[in-house]
């Protein structure tokens, strides 16, 4: 191959990686949720949140067995999800991308392996999963949540 046929290759190579990329920072989830998904969301959300809070303060003082039981319940918030009815995990489905569902996984995922380091009582490895959770609060909410949280908008990594 001519080097400028490399070039152009790579060109292109590059705008259709850029353009994937566009595509995939821009996809709010909000508006497609129905009332009762939003509700639920939120409000596992706010119980997340406070859990973080919880586990950092237990973590940074060593009480293992606090920060098990606040990761098993960020955890356990994954499963009240699943005891949503037929009819509002269909309206979920088809409100949220696949790479959503991926994520969400990840997190209740992370959640659980943080409350196996604390019954370790590994800090280190709670810490590193602790960081791990975070990095995943802030990749689904710049992607998914980026018309409520504008101020991640452009944090794609
Ligand atoms: C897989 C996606 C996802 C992950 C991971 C995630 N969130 Fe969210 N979060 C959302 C969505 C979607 C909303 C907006 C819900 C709505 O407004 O309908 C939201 C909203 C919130 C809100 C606002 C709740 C309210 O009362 O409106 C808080 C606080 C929050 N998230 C905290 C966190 C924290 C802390 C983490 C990580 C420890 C996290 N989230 C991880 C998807 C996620």
């Amino acid at each position: 191959m001519k080097l400028s046929e490399k070039a152009t290759l790579l060109a292109l190579t590059l705008a259709v990686v850029a353009f994937s990329l566009s595509t995939l920072a821009a996809e709010p989830v909000t508006p497609k949720l129905t009332d009762k998904l939003s509700r639920v969301l939120q409000q596992e959300m706010r119980a997340i949140q406070s859990a973080m809070a919880a586990i950092h303060v237990a973590m940074v003082t060593g009480q293992h067995d606090e920060v098990a039981s606040q990761a098993q319940q960020i955890h356990d918030s994954f499963i009240l999800k699943q005891s949503l009815t037929e009819q509002d995990k269909k309206d979920l489905m088809s409100a949220v991308p696949e790479g959503f569902v991926k994520l969400d996984k990840e997190f209740h995922q992370l959640a659980a392996s943080l409350a196996d380091a604390a019954e370790q009582k590994h800090t280190q490895k709670q810490y590193e999963l602790y960081n791990e959770m975070t990095d995943s609060c802030i990749a689904c909410h710049s992607r998914y949540v980026s018309d409520r949280f504008s101020g991640l908008a452009d944090q794609e990594k």
